[in-house]
């Protein structure tokens, strides 16, 4: 099988936060680019030049009409020399892995292999799905993997929100069913990415997205731990971590918060659990920092119960405002957001909740929308830091409220009574 010559005509399916700014990298890079998504909203708004994602402005896609077409329909798919999936992979009820979406992506998308097309997967998913799972269903197309077909495992490594490292500039890795499948995802990825690793398998792909994950899964999980012990010994966690933070080598800096959030930290580590204890091992670590973790935002609706506690308020019926919603800083992510859950345990105690976030209007679940922060302050008895979104006058928040508890470490170098920090 001849690799068609660049630039290549390239498909993505699913265009959230991985799949679209890898379908603008493939766009301005020259190549004809079919965005498929099954979300009509979606396709609504990439048609009228609409970004739906923080980092990507309305002017890119303007730019790149003429290159990305929007679709729907799988059938778009037959005419491209590569595909690459980008679909969910969320857990399921009992946090095991739900693989229906990518499970659906790949049935509808043998229903239109082409002979010589390359498919990659990018959804983070545990060792052994390219192969086991997604081999079978494409190759119900009628067609051979490694000879009339290429597959291979590349994980998406984008961090949202982040401009110091783009799709560019982060190196990219690859590992293909057979060597002639690598060769030909190396090839692609070479057209957006500087640097491209080729590994001997999917397997070690797969496995090496999930070990950057746990990596740091289990470092936020000790430095949140490290933060309630302080607490217990009246040390200041943030002193302790910028003191450590001195040590130009064998240190690396993880910071406490309100909790682990997003669609990656707090679920690609059971995508492991789940494998490993197919295989009758349980690993320990994953399980722990999952525990600590999701402990964290009720060790924060703890301290704000004793921070009104110090002014002789009860929970019930106070005024909190939440500033922040989103996972992390600068973007609308809810998934999986701590705010969600100190705002549910706030709630159910009674708290006359509010919140502010300029990039999460509304939290339907809740009942709550963002309010202006003006207002929000206003009467307010105490104001929670979740996410420290840029563009907001921390200084004068705690200025005006009565009392103000930072989850974040945003406020540090500002000393006020009415001020406590994690
Ligand atoms: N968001 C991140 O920061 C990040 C970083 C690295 C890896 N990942 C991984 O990348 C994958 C995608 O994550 P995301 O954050 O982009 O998710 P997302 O929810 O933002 O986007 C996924 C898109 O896929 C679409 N979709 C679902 N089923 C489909 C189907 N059968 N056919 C076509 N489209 C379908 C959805 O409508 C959605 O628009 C996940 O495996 C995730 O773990 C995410």
């Amino acid at each position: 099988m001849q690799p068609p010559p660049s630039p290549t005509r390239v498909g993505i399916v699913g265009l959230g936060y991985v799949g679209l700014p890898l379908a603008i990298a493939f766009a301005e890079t020259g190549h004809d680019v079919v965005g498929l998504d099954l979300d009509p909203r979606k396709i609504e708004a990439l048609n009228e030049g609409r970004s739906y994602v923080e980092d990507i402005g309305n002017e890119t896609l303007e730019i790149l009409r003429d290159r990305l077409r929007p679709t729907g329909d799988y059938a778009d798919l037959a005419a491209c020399d590569a595909v690459i999936i980008c679909v969910p992979t969320p857990l399921g009820s009992s946090r095991e892995p739900d693989l229906t979406y990518l499970l659906d992506a790949g049935d509808a998308l043998s229903a239109v292999l082409q002979a010589g097309q390359l498919v990659v997967l990018e959804s983070t998913t545990y060792p052994g799905t390219t192969r086991e799972r997604l081999v079978p269903i494409l190759e119900r197309s009628g067609r051979t993997v490694g000879s009339d077909f290429h597959l291979a495992f590349s994980p998406e490594r984008i961090d949202p929100g982040r401009t110091d490292y783009t799709v560019r500039t982060t190196p990219k890795l690859v590992g293909g069913i057979t060597e002639g499948c690598a060769e030909r995802a190396r090839a692609l990825y070479a057209e957006i990415c500087d640097e491209v690793v080729v590994l001997s398998t999917p397997e070690t792909a797969e496995l090496a997205k999930l070990l950057e994950n746990i990596f740091r899964s289990v470092n936020i999980a000790l430095v949140n731990e490290l933060a309630q012990l302080c607490d217990r010994l009246q040390i200041n966690v943030w002193e302790v971590i910028d003191a450590a933070s001195t040590k130009p080598f064998g240190f690396m800096r993880f910071d406490p918060g309100p909790g682990m959030g997003g669609h990656c930290l707090p679920v690609d580590p059971f995508y492991l659990a789940f494998k490993a204890r197919e295989h009758d091992f349980y690993p320990e670590f994953i399980e722990l920092a999952g525990k600590v973790n999701q402990a964290q935002p009720a060790f924060c609706v703890e301290r704000i119960e004793r921070a009104l506690n110090d002014a002789r308020k009860p929970v019930k019926g106070s005024k909190i405002l939440v500033l922040g919603a989103s996972y992390k800083a600068g973007i609308g992510d809810i998934r999986e957001s701590p705010a969600l859950k100190i705002l549910q345990l706030l709630q159910v105690l009674g708290a006359d909740l509010s919140y502010h976030d300029p990039f999460v209007p509304a939290l339907a679940d809740l009942g709550l929308d963002s309010v202006d922060l003006e207002d929000g302050l206003a009467e307010v008895d105490l104001v929670a830091i979740v996410t420290a979104h840029p563009g907001i006058d921390y200084e004068a928040v705690v200025a005006d409220a009565p009392q103000t508890i930072d989850f974040r470490g945003i406020t540090r170098g500002l000393e006020a009574e009415n001020l406590t920090r994690l």
